[in-house]
This record gives C-alpha cells, sequence and structure tokens, in this order.
C-alpha cells in the first residue's frame, strides 16, 4: 500500500457515500438490507450524520447517540468504516426558535426564517457555542470508534450573512488588516472618490445591497473576510473533533469552481480536500466529450489545492439528480466512467449522493444506489460492478500525478475581475477562459495542474496565467524568476492592472515590472459586442478569429507574432513573445477560443521539452505513478468504441496481459500498470 493513500485501513479505494439511517429509524428491516446491498456492492465506507442535528438533540440539552452507536458499529462488524459529519450543514427548529440570532442576515439587512440548510450566521456567540456542544459531545463518543476513518466537517459551506455580528466582526478584521489606520484604508480603497472617505472603522457597512456597492476595494475585503469567517468557524469545529483523537483525518466537502470562497485558503486547514461532482451529462449545448474534459479540469482544481496527496471525490449521483432544470439519467457504462475519471485523476475514492433514496422530501426522486424499489434494477448492477473494479485497481490509492503545464486560477484574481467596472461589465468569462485553455491544452496531449500565483512555479516548465489582473511585487518576481529560469510563460489580455487592494498600478500595465518581461505595454483595453468580431493574422498567415476583447499594445523590446487584422489597430502587435534566455514570455493581447492558442502552447511545451501524449480524439490518458507501480489510465469518453495503439502491460480491470493496440467499448476504460 502506497505511503499516501488517503484511507491506509482500506487497503485500497473508498467506494461509499451519503447515508442517512436516522430517517428509518422506524424501519428495522431497512438497515438490514442496507448492509446487505452495501456488501453486494463493495460499499467500503459511508458518510454518517451530515444532518443528523435534530437526531441527536431534538431538544436543547435533550441528546440521543444510541442509534449512531448502534449504526456505526454493525456497519463496523460488517467491514464497513464510518466518515462523520459535524451536523452544522442543517439546524434543529427549537435552536433557529430560540436563539434567532443564529440565522443569517440577507444582503438588504433582513433576518432570514428557519429552514432549508446552509443558512447559519457563522460569526453568531451562540450558534458557536451549540455547535461546539454538539461536536464535543459527538468527539466524545466515537473520535475512537475503530470504524471512525474521517471527520466531514458541515456540508457545503457557502453563503454570507450581514448581520451586526458579522458587522463588527468585519470591522475588527479591516483594523488588523489595515493597521488600526483608517487613512491606510481610505487610501487603499481610494475612497476620495464620490466622497466615501471614512473617519474610523465603526463607519464601514459591508456592501449591502441597498448600500455601498461602488468602493470595490470594500467588495473585495467583504468577500476575503466571508471566506476567511466560514473557514474560522470550519476550524472551530475541526478544533472540537480533534480534540479527542488528533489522529482522525478532517475533509470539507466543496463544490465545482464555487464562487463564494477561496478555497485555497480553506485547504490549508483540512487534511484532505473532497468535492461535489455533478455534471449535466449528455446535454444539448455541448459534446459528451467537452463535458468530460471540463470534468477533469475540475478534478485539476481539486488535485491542485493539496498537491501533496489524493483527493476524494465526496459526491456524485448514481444516476441523475433532481434539482437540476432537465434531470436526465446518465446513460449506462457513465457512472463508471465518471468514476474511473475520478481515479484517473487523482481521486481515492468513488462516493455517492446517496445510498439511499429518502422516503419523502426534496430528494426522494434524487438517484441513489438503493432505491425505493429496492436492488434489482439497472443503476444498482452498475454500482456493483464499480465497486469490484475499484478493490481491482487498489493498488492505484496513494499514487500521484505528473505534470510539467500550469495553469494559474485564483479566486482572489476571479473576484477582482467580476467587480472590474469595465470590459464585459457583467461577464468577463474569466472561469471559462481558464477551462477553455484547461480542455485544448489537455485535447493536445498535455496533463496541466491548476496551481495558485502563491505556489511554487519552478515545480513547471509552462505557466499559463491568463487574465492575470491582480499583480502582487512577489507574484511578478516569480513569475520573472520562472522564465529567466527557462520556463515558459503565457499571458493575456487584463494582465498586471491591479494591485492586491485594487489600485490601478502606475506607469502602464502589465505593471510590477510584468512590462519588460513581456517588451509591451498594453495602451488601451477595447471591448467588443457579441456580434463584432476582429482577427488576427500569424507570419505564416493564419488567421484566427477575435472575440470580446482587444488590447491595443506598445511594443518595446518583444518579436511580434501576430497582428491585427481589422479596426483602427489593423496591423499593430496582437501576440508577442520575449525570449529570456531558454525562457519566452508569450503575451496574447486578444481573446481567441483556446482551440486557436494551441499552436503557441506546443510551441512552449516543445522549446521547454515537454513531450505531448497525443491521444485518438476521444480517448484521455492520465498516468499515476506510486513506488510499487505506474498505472495508465485511458477513458473513452465517447459513445462509439476506439481504439488505443503502443499499450504494453497489464490491464487491471480484465487481468490481461496487453500489447500493441487495445480496443475501447463505448465509455470504457482500460487501467494498464505498465511493465
Ligand atoms: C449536494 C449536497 C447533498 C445533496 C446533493 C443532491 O450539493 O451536498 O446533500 O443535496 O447535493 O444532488
Amino acid at each position: 500500500m502506497e505511503k499516501n493513500a488517503v484511507f491506509p485501513k482500506l487497503n485500497g479505494l473508498a467506494h461509499g457515500g451519503d447515508y442517512n439511517p436516522d430517517q428509518w429509524l422506524g424501519y428495522p428491516d431497512v438497515f438490514a438490507q442496507d448492509i446487505d446491498a452495501f456488501k453486494k456492492a463493495g460499499i467500503n465506507c459511508v458518510s454518517l450524520g451530515i444532518f443528523s442535528w435534530a437526531s441527536y438533540e431534538p431538544r436543547e440539552g435533550e441528546y440521543h447517540f444510541e442509534w449512531l452507536q448502534h449504526v456505526m458499529d454493525t456497519l463496523y462488524e460488517n467491514g464497513i468504516y464510518t466518515i462523520l459529519a459535524t451536523p452544522s450543514g442543517a439546524r434543529p427548529a427549537w435552536l433557529d426558535k430560540k436563539y434567532p440570532e443564529c440565522m443569517r442576515v440577507d444582503a438588504y439587512g433582513i433576518r432570514n426564517h428557519h429552514g432549508d440548510r446552509h443558512n447559519h450566521c457563522m460569526s453568531s456567540k451562540i450558534f458557536r457555542e451549540k455547535l461546539n456542544n454538539i461536536n464535543t459531545l459527538l468527539a466524545q463518543r466515537f473520535a475512537n470508534h475503530p470504524g471512525l476513518i474521517m471527520w466531514h466537517i458541515s456540508n457545503e459551506m457557502g453563503g454570507e450573512c450581514f448581520c451586526p455580528e458579522c458587522i463588527a466582526k468585519f470591522q475588527e478584521w479591516l483594523k488588523v488588516k489595515y493597521h488600526n489606520d483608517i487613512n491606510e484604508l481610505n487610501h487603499a480603497w481610494w475612497t476620495t472618490f464620490w466622497s466615501h472617505k471614512y473617519s474610523c472603522f465603526e463607519e464601514i457597512e459591508p456592501p449591502f445591497w441597498n448600500g455601498e456597492t461602488s468602493i470595490l476595494g470594500l467588495n473585495l475585503d467583504w468577500k476575503r473576510f466571508t471566506s476567511w469567517n466560514m473557514t474560522d468557524c470550519m476550524n472551530s469545529e475541526i478544533a472540537a473533533v480533534k480534540a479527542y483523537n488528533p489522529d482522525i483525518p478532517v475533509t470539507a466537502n466543496l463544490m465545482n469552481f464555487f464562487n463564494g470562497l477561496d478555497y485555497r485558503e480553506m485547504a490549508k486547514d483540512i487534511d484532505y480536500v473532497s468535492w461535489d461532482s455533478y455534471p449535466r451529462f449528455h446535454n444539448d449545448w455541448e459534446t459528451f466529450d467537452d463535458t468530460m474534459r471540463e470534468l477533469a479540469c475540475s478534478h485539476a482544481l481539486f488535485r491542485g489545492l493539496k498537491p501533496d496527496r489524493p483527493f476524494m471525490l465526496m459526491e456524485c449521483t448514481p444516476s441523475l439528480v433532481n434539482w437540476q432544470p432537465y434531470n436526465k439519467l446518465k446513460r449506462p457504462g457513465v457512472m463508471r466512467l465518471q468514476a474511473l475519471q475520478a481515479i484517473a485523476t487523482g481521486s481515492d475514492t468513488v462516493q455517492y449522493f446517496q445510498l439511499r433514496k429518502s422516503r419523502g422530501s426534496f430528494e426522494q426522486f434524487h438517484g441513489a444506489v438503493i432505491d425505493h424499489a429496492g436492488i434489482d434494477n439497472r443503476v444498482f448492477r452498475e454500482i456493483a460492478q464499480i465497486g469490484a473494479d475499484l478493490k481491482k485497481i487498489a493498488p492505484v490509492a496513494g499514487t500521484h500525478l505528473k505534470a510539467d503545464v500550469a495553469i494559474l486560477f485564483d479566486w482572489d484574481n476571479r473576484w477582482a475581475i467580476q467587480d472590474m467596472k469595465g470590459m464585459i461589465y457583467d461577464d468577463k468569462k474569466y472561469e471559462r477562459v481558464v477551462i477553455e485553455g484547461w480542455k485544448e491544452f489537455n485535447r493536445a496531449g498535455a496533463e496541466i495542474d491548476i496551481i495558485s500565483y502563491n505556489d511554487d512555479f519552478s515545480k513547471y516548465k509552462v505557466i499559463y496565467a491568463p487574465m492575470l489582473y491582480i499583480v502582487r511585487p512577489e507574484v511578478a518576481k516569480a513569475l520573472t524568476e520562472f522564465v529567466k529560469n527557462g520556463g515558459q510563460l503565457l499571458c493575456t489580455y487584463m494582465t498586471g492592472y491591479v494591485n492586491e487592494t485594487l489600485l490601478a498600478h502606475l506607469g502602464g500595465f502589465p505593471g510590477e515590472g510584468l512590462s519588460d518581461l513581456f517588451g509591451v505595454y498594453s495602451e488601451e483595453l477595447d471591448t467588443l459586442f457579441p456580434s463584432d468580431r476582429n482577427h488576427i493574422k500569424f507570419a505564416d498567415g493564419t488567421v484566427c478569429e477575435v472575440k470580446d476583447c482587444c488590447e491595443v499594445l506598445k511594443v518595446k523590446d518583444a518579436e511580434i507574432l501576430a497582428a491585427y487584422t481589422e479596426d483602427f489597430y489593423k496591423d499593430t502587435p496582437a501576440v508577442t513573445v520575449k525570449k529570456h534566455g531558454k525562457g519566452s514570455a508569450y503575451y496574447y493581447a486578444a481573446r481567441v477560443s483556446a482551440k486557436d492558442m494551441v499552436p503557441i502552447f506546443e510551441q512552449m511545451c516543445k522549446d521547454a521539452g515537454v513531450t505531448l501524449e497525443k491521444m485518438p480524439e476521444t480517448i484521455t490518458r492520465h498516468v499515476r505513478y506510486g513506488e510499487e507501480g505506474t498505472y495508465h489510465f485511458y477513458l473513452n469518453i465517447s459513445n462509439q468504441s476506439a481504439e488505443v495503439c503502443a499499450v504494453k502491460g497489464t490491464d487491471l480491470l480484465t487481468g490481461k496481459a496487453v500489447s500493441g493496440n487495445i480496443s475501447l467499448e463505448p465509455y470504457g476504460v482500460a487501467v494498464v500498470k505498465a511493465e
């Protein structure tokens, strides 16, 4: 077993999901049937107690943990381990009735009513006290249970609260950040504009929707604060459960490219990153291939949050969800493909929402491993097949991927771009640019990490940093060193416009010395209407279509690779490169499709000595490396059979030696242990 495996006790990969036996306490036969089904499906771990606060504490101070004890004991006796949640994902009604300050206040200053879930104030002292109490009781009783393998903190944290306690805390947070100096804050936020100067921290309100939303530095700091405050609340939960057994790791289930929290900061405080994945398979706006590549990109995002260890696929639906506008079934074989893709891209787990369908309420028709009608059905058979497959590829647990190419993506930068007043006002498409870049460079044959601008660049040979709008001095320095040490860097329009508090860099964009690195400066930014087009032309005659935006560049000492073909900036530079020894700094001033950027990407890889492993059109390949073996995953991301050439080793799924061409059935997968 590799030393980095997430769950050494499982001796392989985890196969499980959210399980809510407290909904079934009046149905004693159901639990026995479920255990039987779990064994048939190769389920080796379950996530318990995610929304169980009202079952643990139905009235203030009255506790019932005996049902959980029985469930965990019985599961353990049957070889099934528990990931136990802290129950802050939803609160009992008595708590909100007695202590209304536990409920959030919205951006108009109105307090929410009790209901749904995820509606707690992260600052409320009484909420934290009650939460700490229930978490402490859970930990006292279960932290040393032999079946416990992980804590699951809350559920899909997110959201903001504008209550008086949060406002006071925000003001304190600002005092620390701006050294208790209101003039420092006034300068950083440029508050002289529109007479928005503050005379003391107590005057500052968060960006209420009917209040102050025009100070961009305030808006960004509010997002940073909210994220910090949620992380702080999470950390109070972690401290409560770790107090009784520090060796049990913790995770928090994150959401795909979620905008509301800075996951990079949050991930520092959890032991493993896990995420909940609900792609819209078989939709009518993109190809299946595109859906699958975008999903691989999401896995790379989560893998990058803690690059030294595997991540976890905490939730996905066995068949369909019930909350999307159109809730289509996954076609036969697609759940298996999705499961093995998660493993291929660095997960050590395949977990579902949910193991058994709830009989009533919101999620009664959401997909599950065990249906209302039982387990004699297609979905269950597919899940059982996945369980068997995961056992066959158990040695993969704890192995890792290797990438020479990285894309930069940061929440701070994302929030700043979203709120920038200009360009396309409502949607500057930062995430889209990142995702499309990932997909196309992956199609070209690269494995790609998604990293932060605070990460160590020296691990990579090629870096793509689109729309790097905020540039701090350390980041500019690190990028410059990267290039001077032979790295290949590609940046785009909207690079280096502002500093950390969103003040424009003076002296030309890209700021902080990056203009020298690229040998260009950007004089103007032109935004195109949706039906407007421009084009750029390369020396070899290639012409690419431009949408959305064009920067007008002045070249200092860079080589011009392409120029605009239309408008008043016709014939002026659109794509440039400046060489620094073996390193290169490319600047793409116009927004073209990611596909059109591939030739430059390929050139960068060539110059960096990165080999691209281009696969047949509908095949994706990922490799996991370990001490005991190297595992090549070939995934057929289409509903047609496909061939892969030059494969050598043992296919762990079939147990057969393979050498030469292999054929993959529609949605088929091979996991080849190299010789
Ligand atoms: C997730 C959530 C689960 C369940 C699921 C349904 O976002 O964490 O509790 O509601 O969605 O798809």
